[in-house]
């Protein structure tokens, strides 16, 4: 087997996992005898090439259970739209100089670990002959191709926990709580948090609300002596006819910061039904901190079936995960849609069933 130099980075927002992944990639890759060297904030390594770093089993030992990312994170390094210096809002395609770094540094392949930013990233540069491997990471799940990236199971365990500790408080304070949840377009992290932390109301992206039916639900749980509720909104959940609420304009270089429907939606449950409203953004907080046991053995198991890509020379594909099975799949088809939450699945009918008020 001839011996192999592998590249690896983390691209665009962290996830818990991502060091788990680090992790499994570099021990499988010494087991083959090869060599592997970590790309820092993503592709920057490839751009300003002192951001490279060795990766032996020094500098991997004990990293699988941290959070974050040892390899750094960045949301606004994309090769092809990159910011140009003094940020007056103006963009550059730097992907040609990525592509020779990469030959110039005689790299063998390089495993791109990444939500579906970073695999538009991934496969135009595979189009450029780069060979490349994907890994699938974000919180949100939203990405193609597999059923779950690794990063989700923690930020549903944080939400479920958070959700499971309102309950008190409202209850004892005879109030409405309302818990906006992170999952950009898609209303996975909500859906499955709301359910398991037992919410009486969840309002995701693919079903549009009406606040009035969200009222209703609280007025019946109301009438019924339940005097509080739990309403968990994704942060990308939208009124029927209505718009995302973003934090801001959209900046060069980088996705559109969501935010904000938490609050509105709180604002409109208290003038309409006269309850005291409670608004808790989690945010962060399901990013942040060590990969649950589910996510460390799918970052674990994503890794080393990474690296058995590389040997085999199967580029241009992402590890996939469909339980119990690992497989792969073409970047191309990976960045062809996001991954919604299909609202006549299972999850959601099971939320139905329970009663619990989708806003429809
Ligand atoms: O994609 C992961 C995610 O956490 C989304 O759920 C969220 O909308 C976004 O990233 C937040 O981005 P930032 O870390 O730049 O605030």
């Amino acid at each position: 087997m001839p011996r192999k130099h592998i590249a690896v980075n983390t691209g665009g927002g962290d996830a818990p996992g991502l060091n788990a992944v680090i992790y499994a990639v570099t021990k499988a890759a010494h087991q083959r005898g090869w060599e592997v060297s970590g790309i820092l904030q993503g592709y920057e390594g490839l751009l300003d090439t002192d951001k490279i770093v060795r990766l032996d089993r020094d500098r991997v030992r004990g990293i699988s259970h941290l959070g974050g990312t040892i390899l750094g994170a960045i949301n606004r390094g994309n090769p092809f739209d990159f910011p140009t210096p003094g940020d007056d809002g103006r963009t550059m395609d730097r992907s040609e100089e990525v592509v020779r770094n990469f030959e110039l540094l005689g790299f063998d392949a390089l495993i791109a670990i990444g939500g579906d930013g970073s695999m538009r990233i991934a496969e135009k540069f595979c189009r450029m002959g780069m060979p490349i491997v994907g890994v699938p990471k974000t919180i949100d799940n939203d990405l193609g191709g597999t059923v779950f990236t690794f990063g989700f199971h923690t930020a549903v365990d944080v939400a479920t926990e958070a959700i499971g500790r309102l309950h008190s408080t409202a209850e004892a304070h005879e109030r409405v709580f309302v818990v906006e949840v992170m999952g950009r377009y898609a209303g996975w992290i909500a859906v499955h948090a709301g359910l398991a932390g037992g919410a009486d109301a969840i309002l995701i992206p693919e079903i549009p609300f009406s606040i009035d039916a969200v009222c209703k639900k609280i007025m019946a749980r109301e009438a019924r002596g339940r005097r509080f509720s739990i309403v968990v909104v994704a942060e990308g959940a939208k009124y029927r006819g209505g718009d995302l609420v973003t934090k801001g304009p959209k900046e060069a270089g980088r996705e559109v910061l969501l935010g904000g429907i938490g609050h509105q939606v709180g604002h409109e449950i208290q003038e309409r039904t006269g309850k005291e409203v409670r608004v808790q953004v989690l945010g962060h907080l399901q990013r942040g901190g060590s990969p649950s046991a589910v996510d460390r053995l799918i970052a674990l198991r994503f890794g080393t079936a990474a690296v058995r890509l590389v040997e085999e020379g199967k580029f241009s594909n992402m590890v996939a995960l469909d339980p119990p099975n690992i497989f792969d799949v073409p970047l191309a088809d990976v960045v062809q849609t996001m991954k919604a939450v299909p609202i006549e699945g299972d999850t959601v009918q099971t939320a139905r069933e329970m009663g619990i008020c989708l806003g429809d």
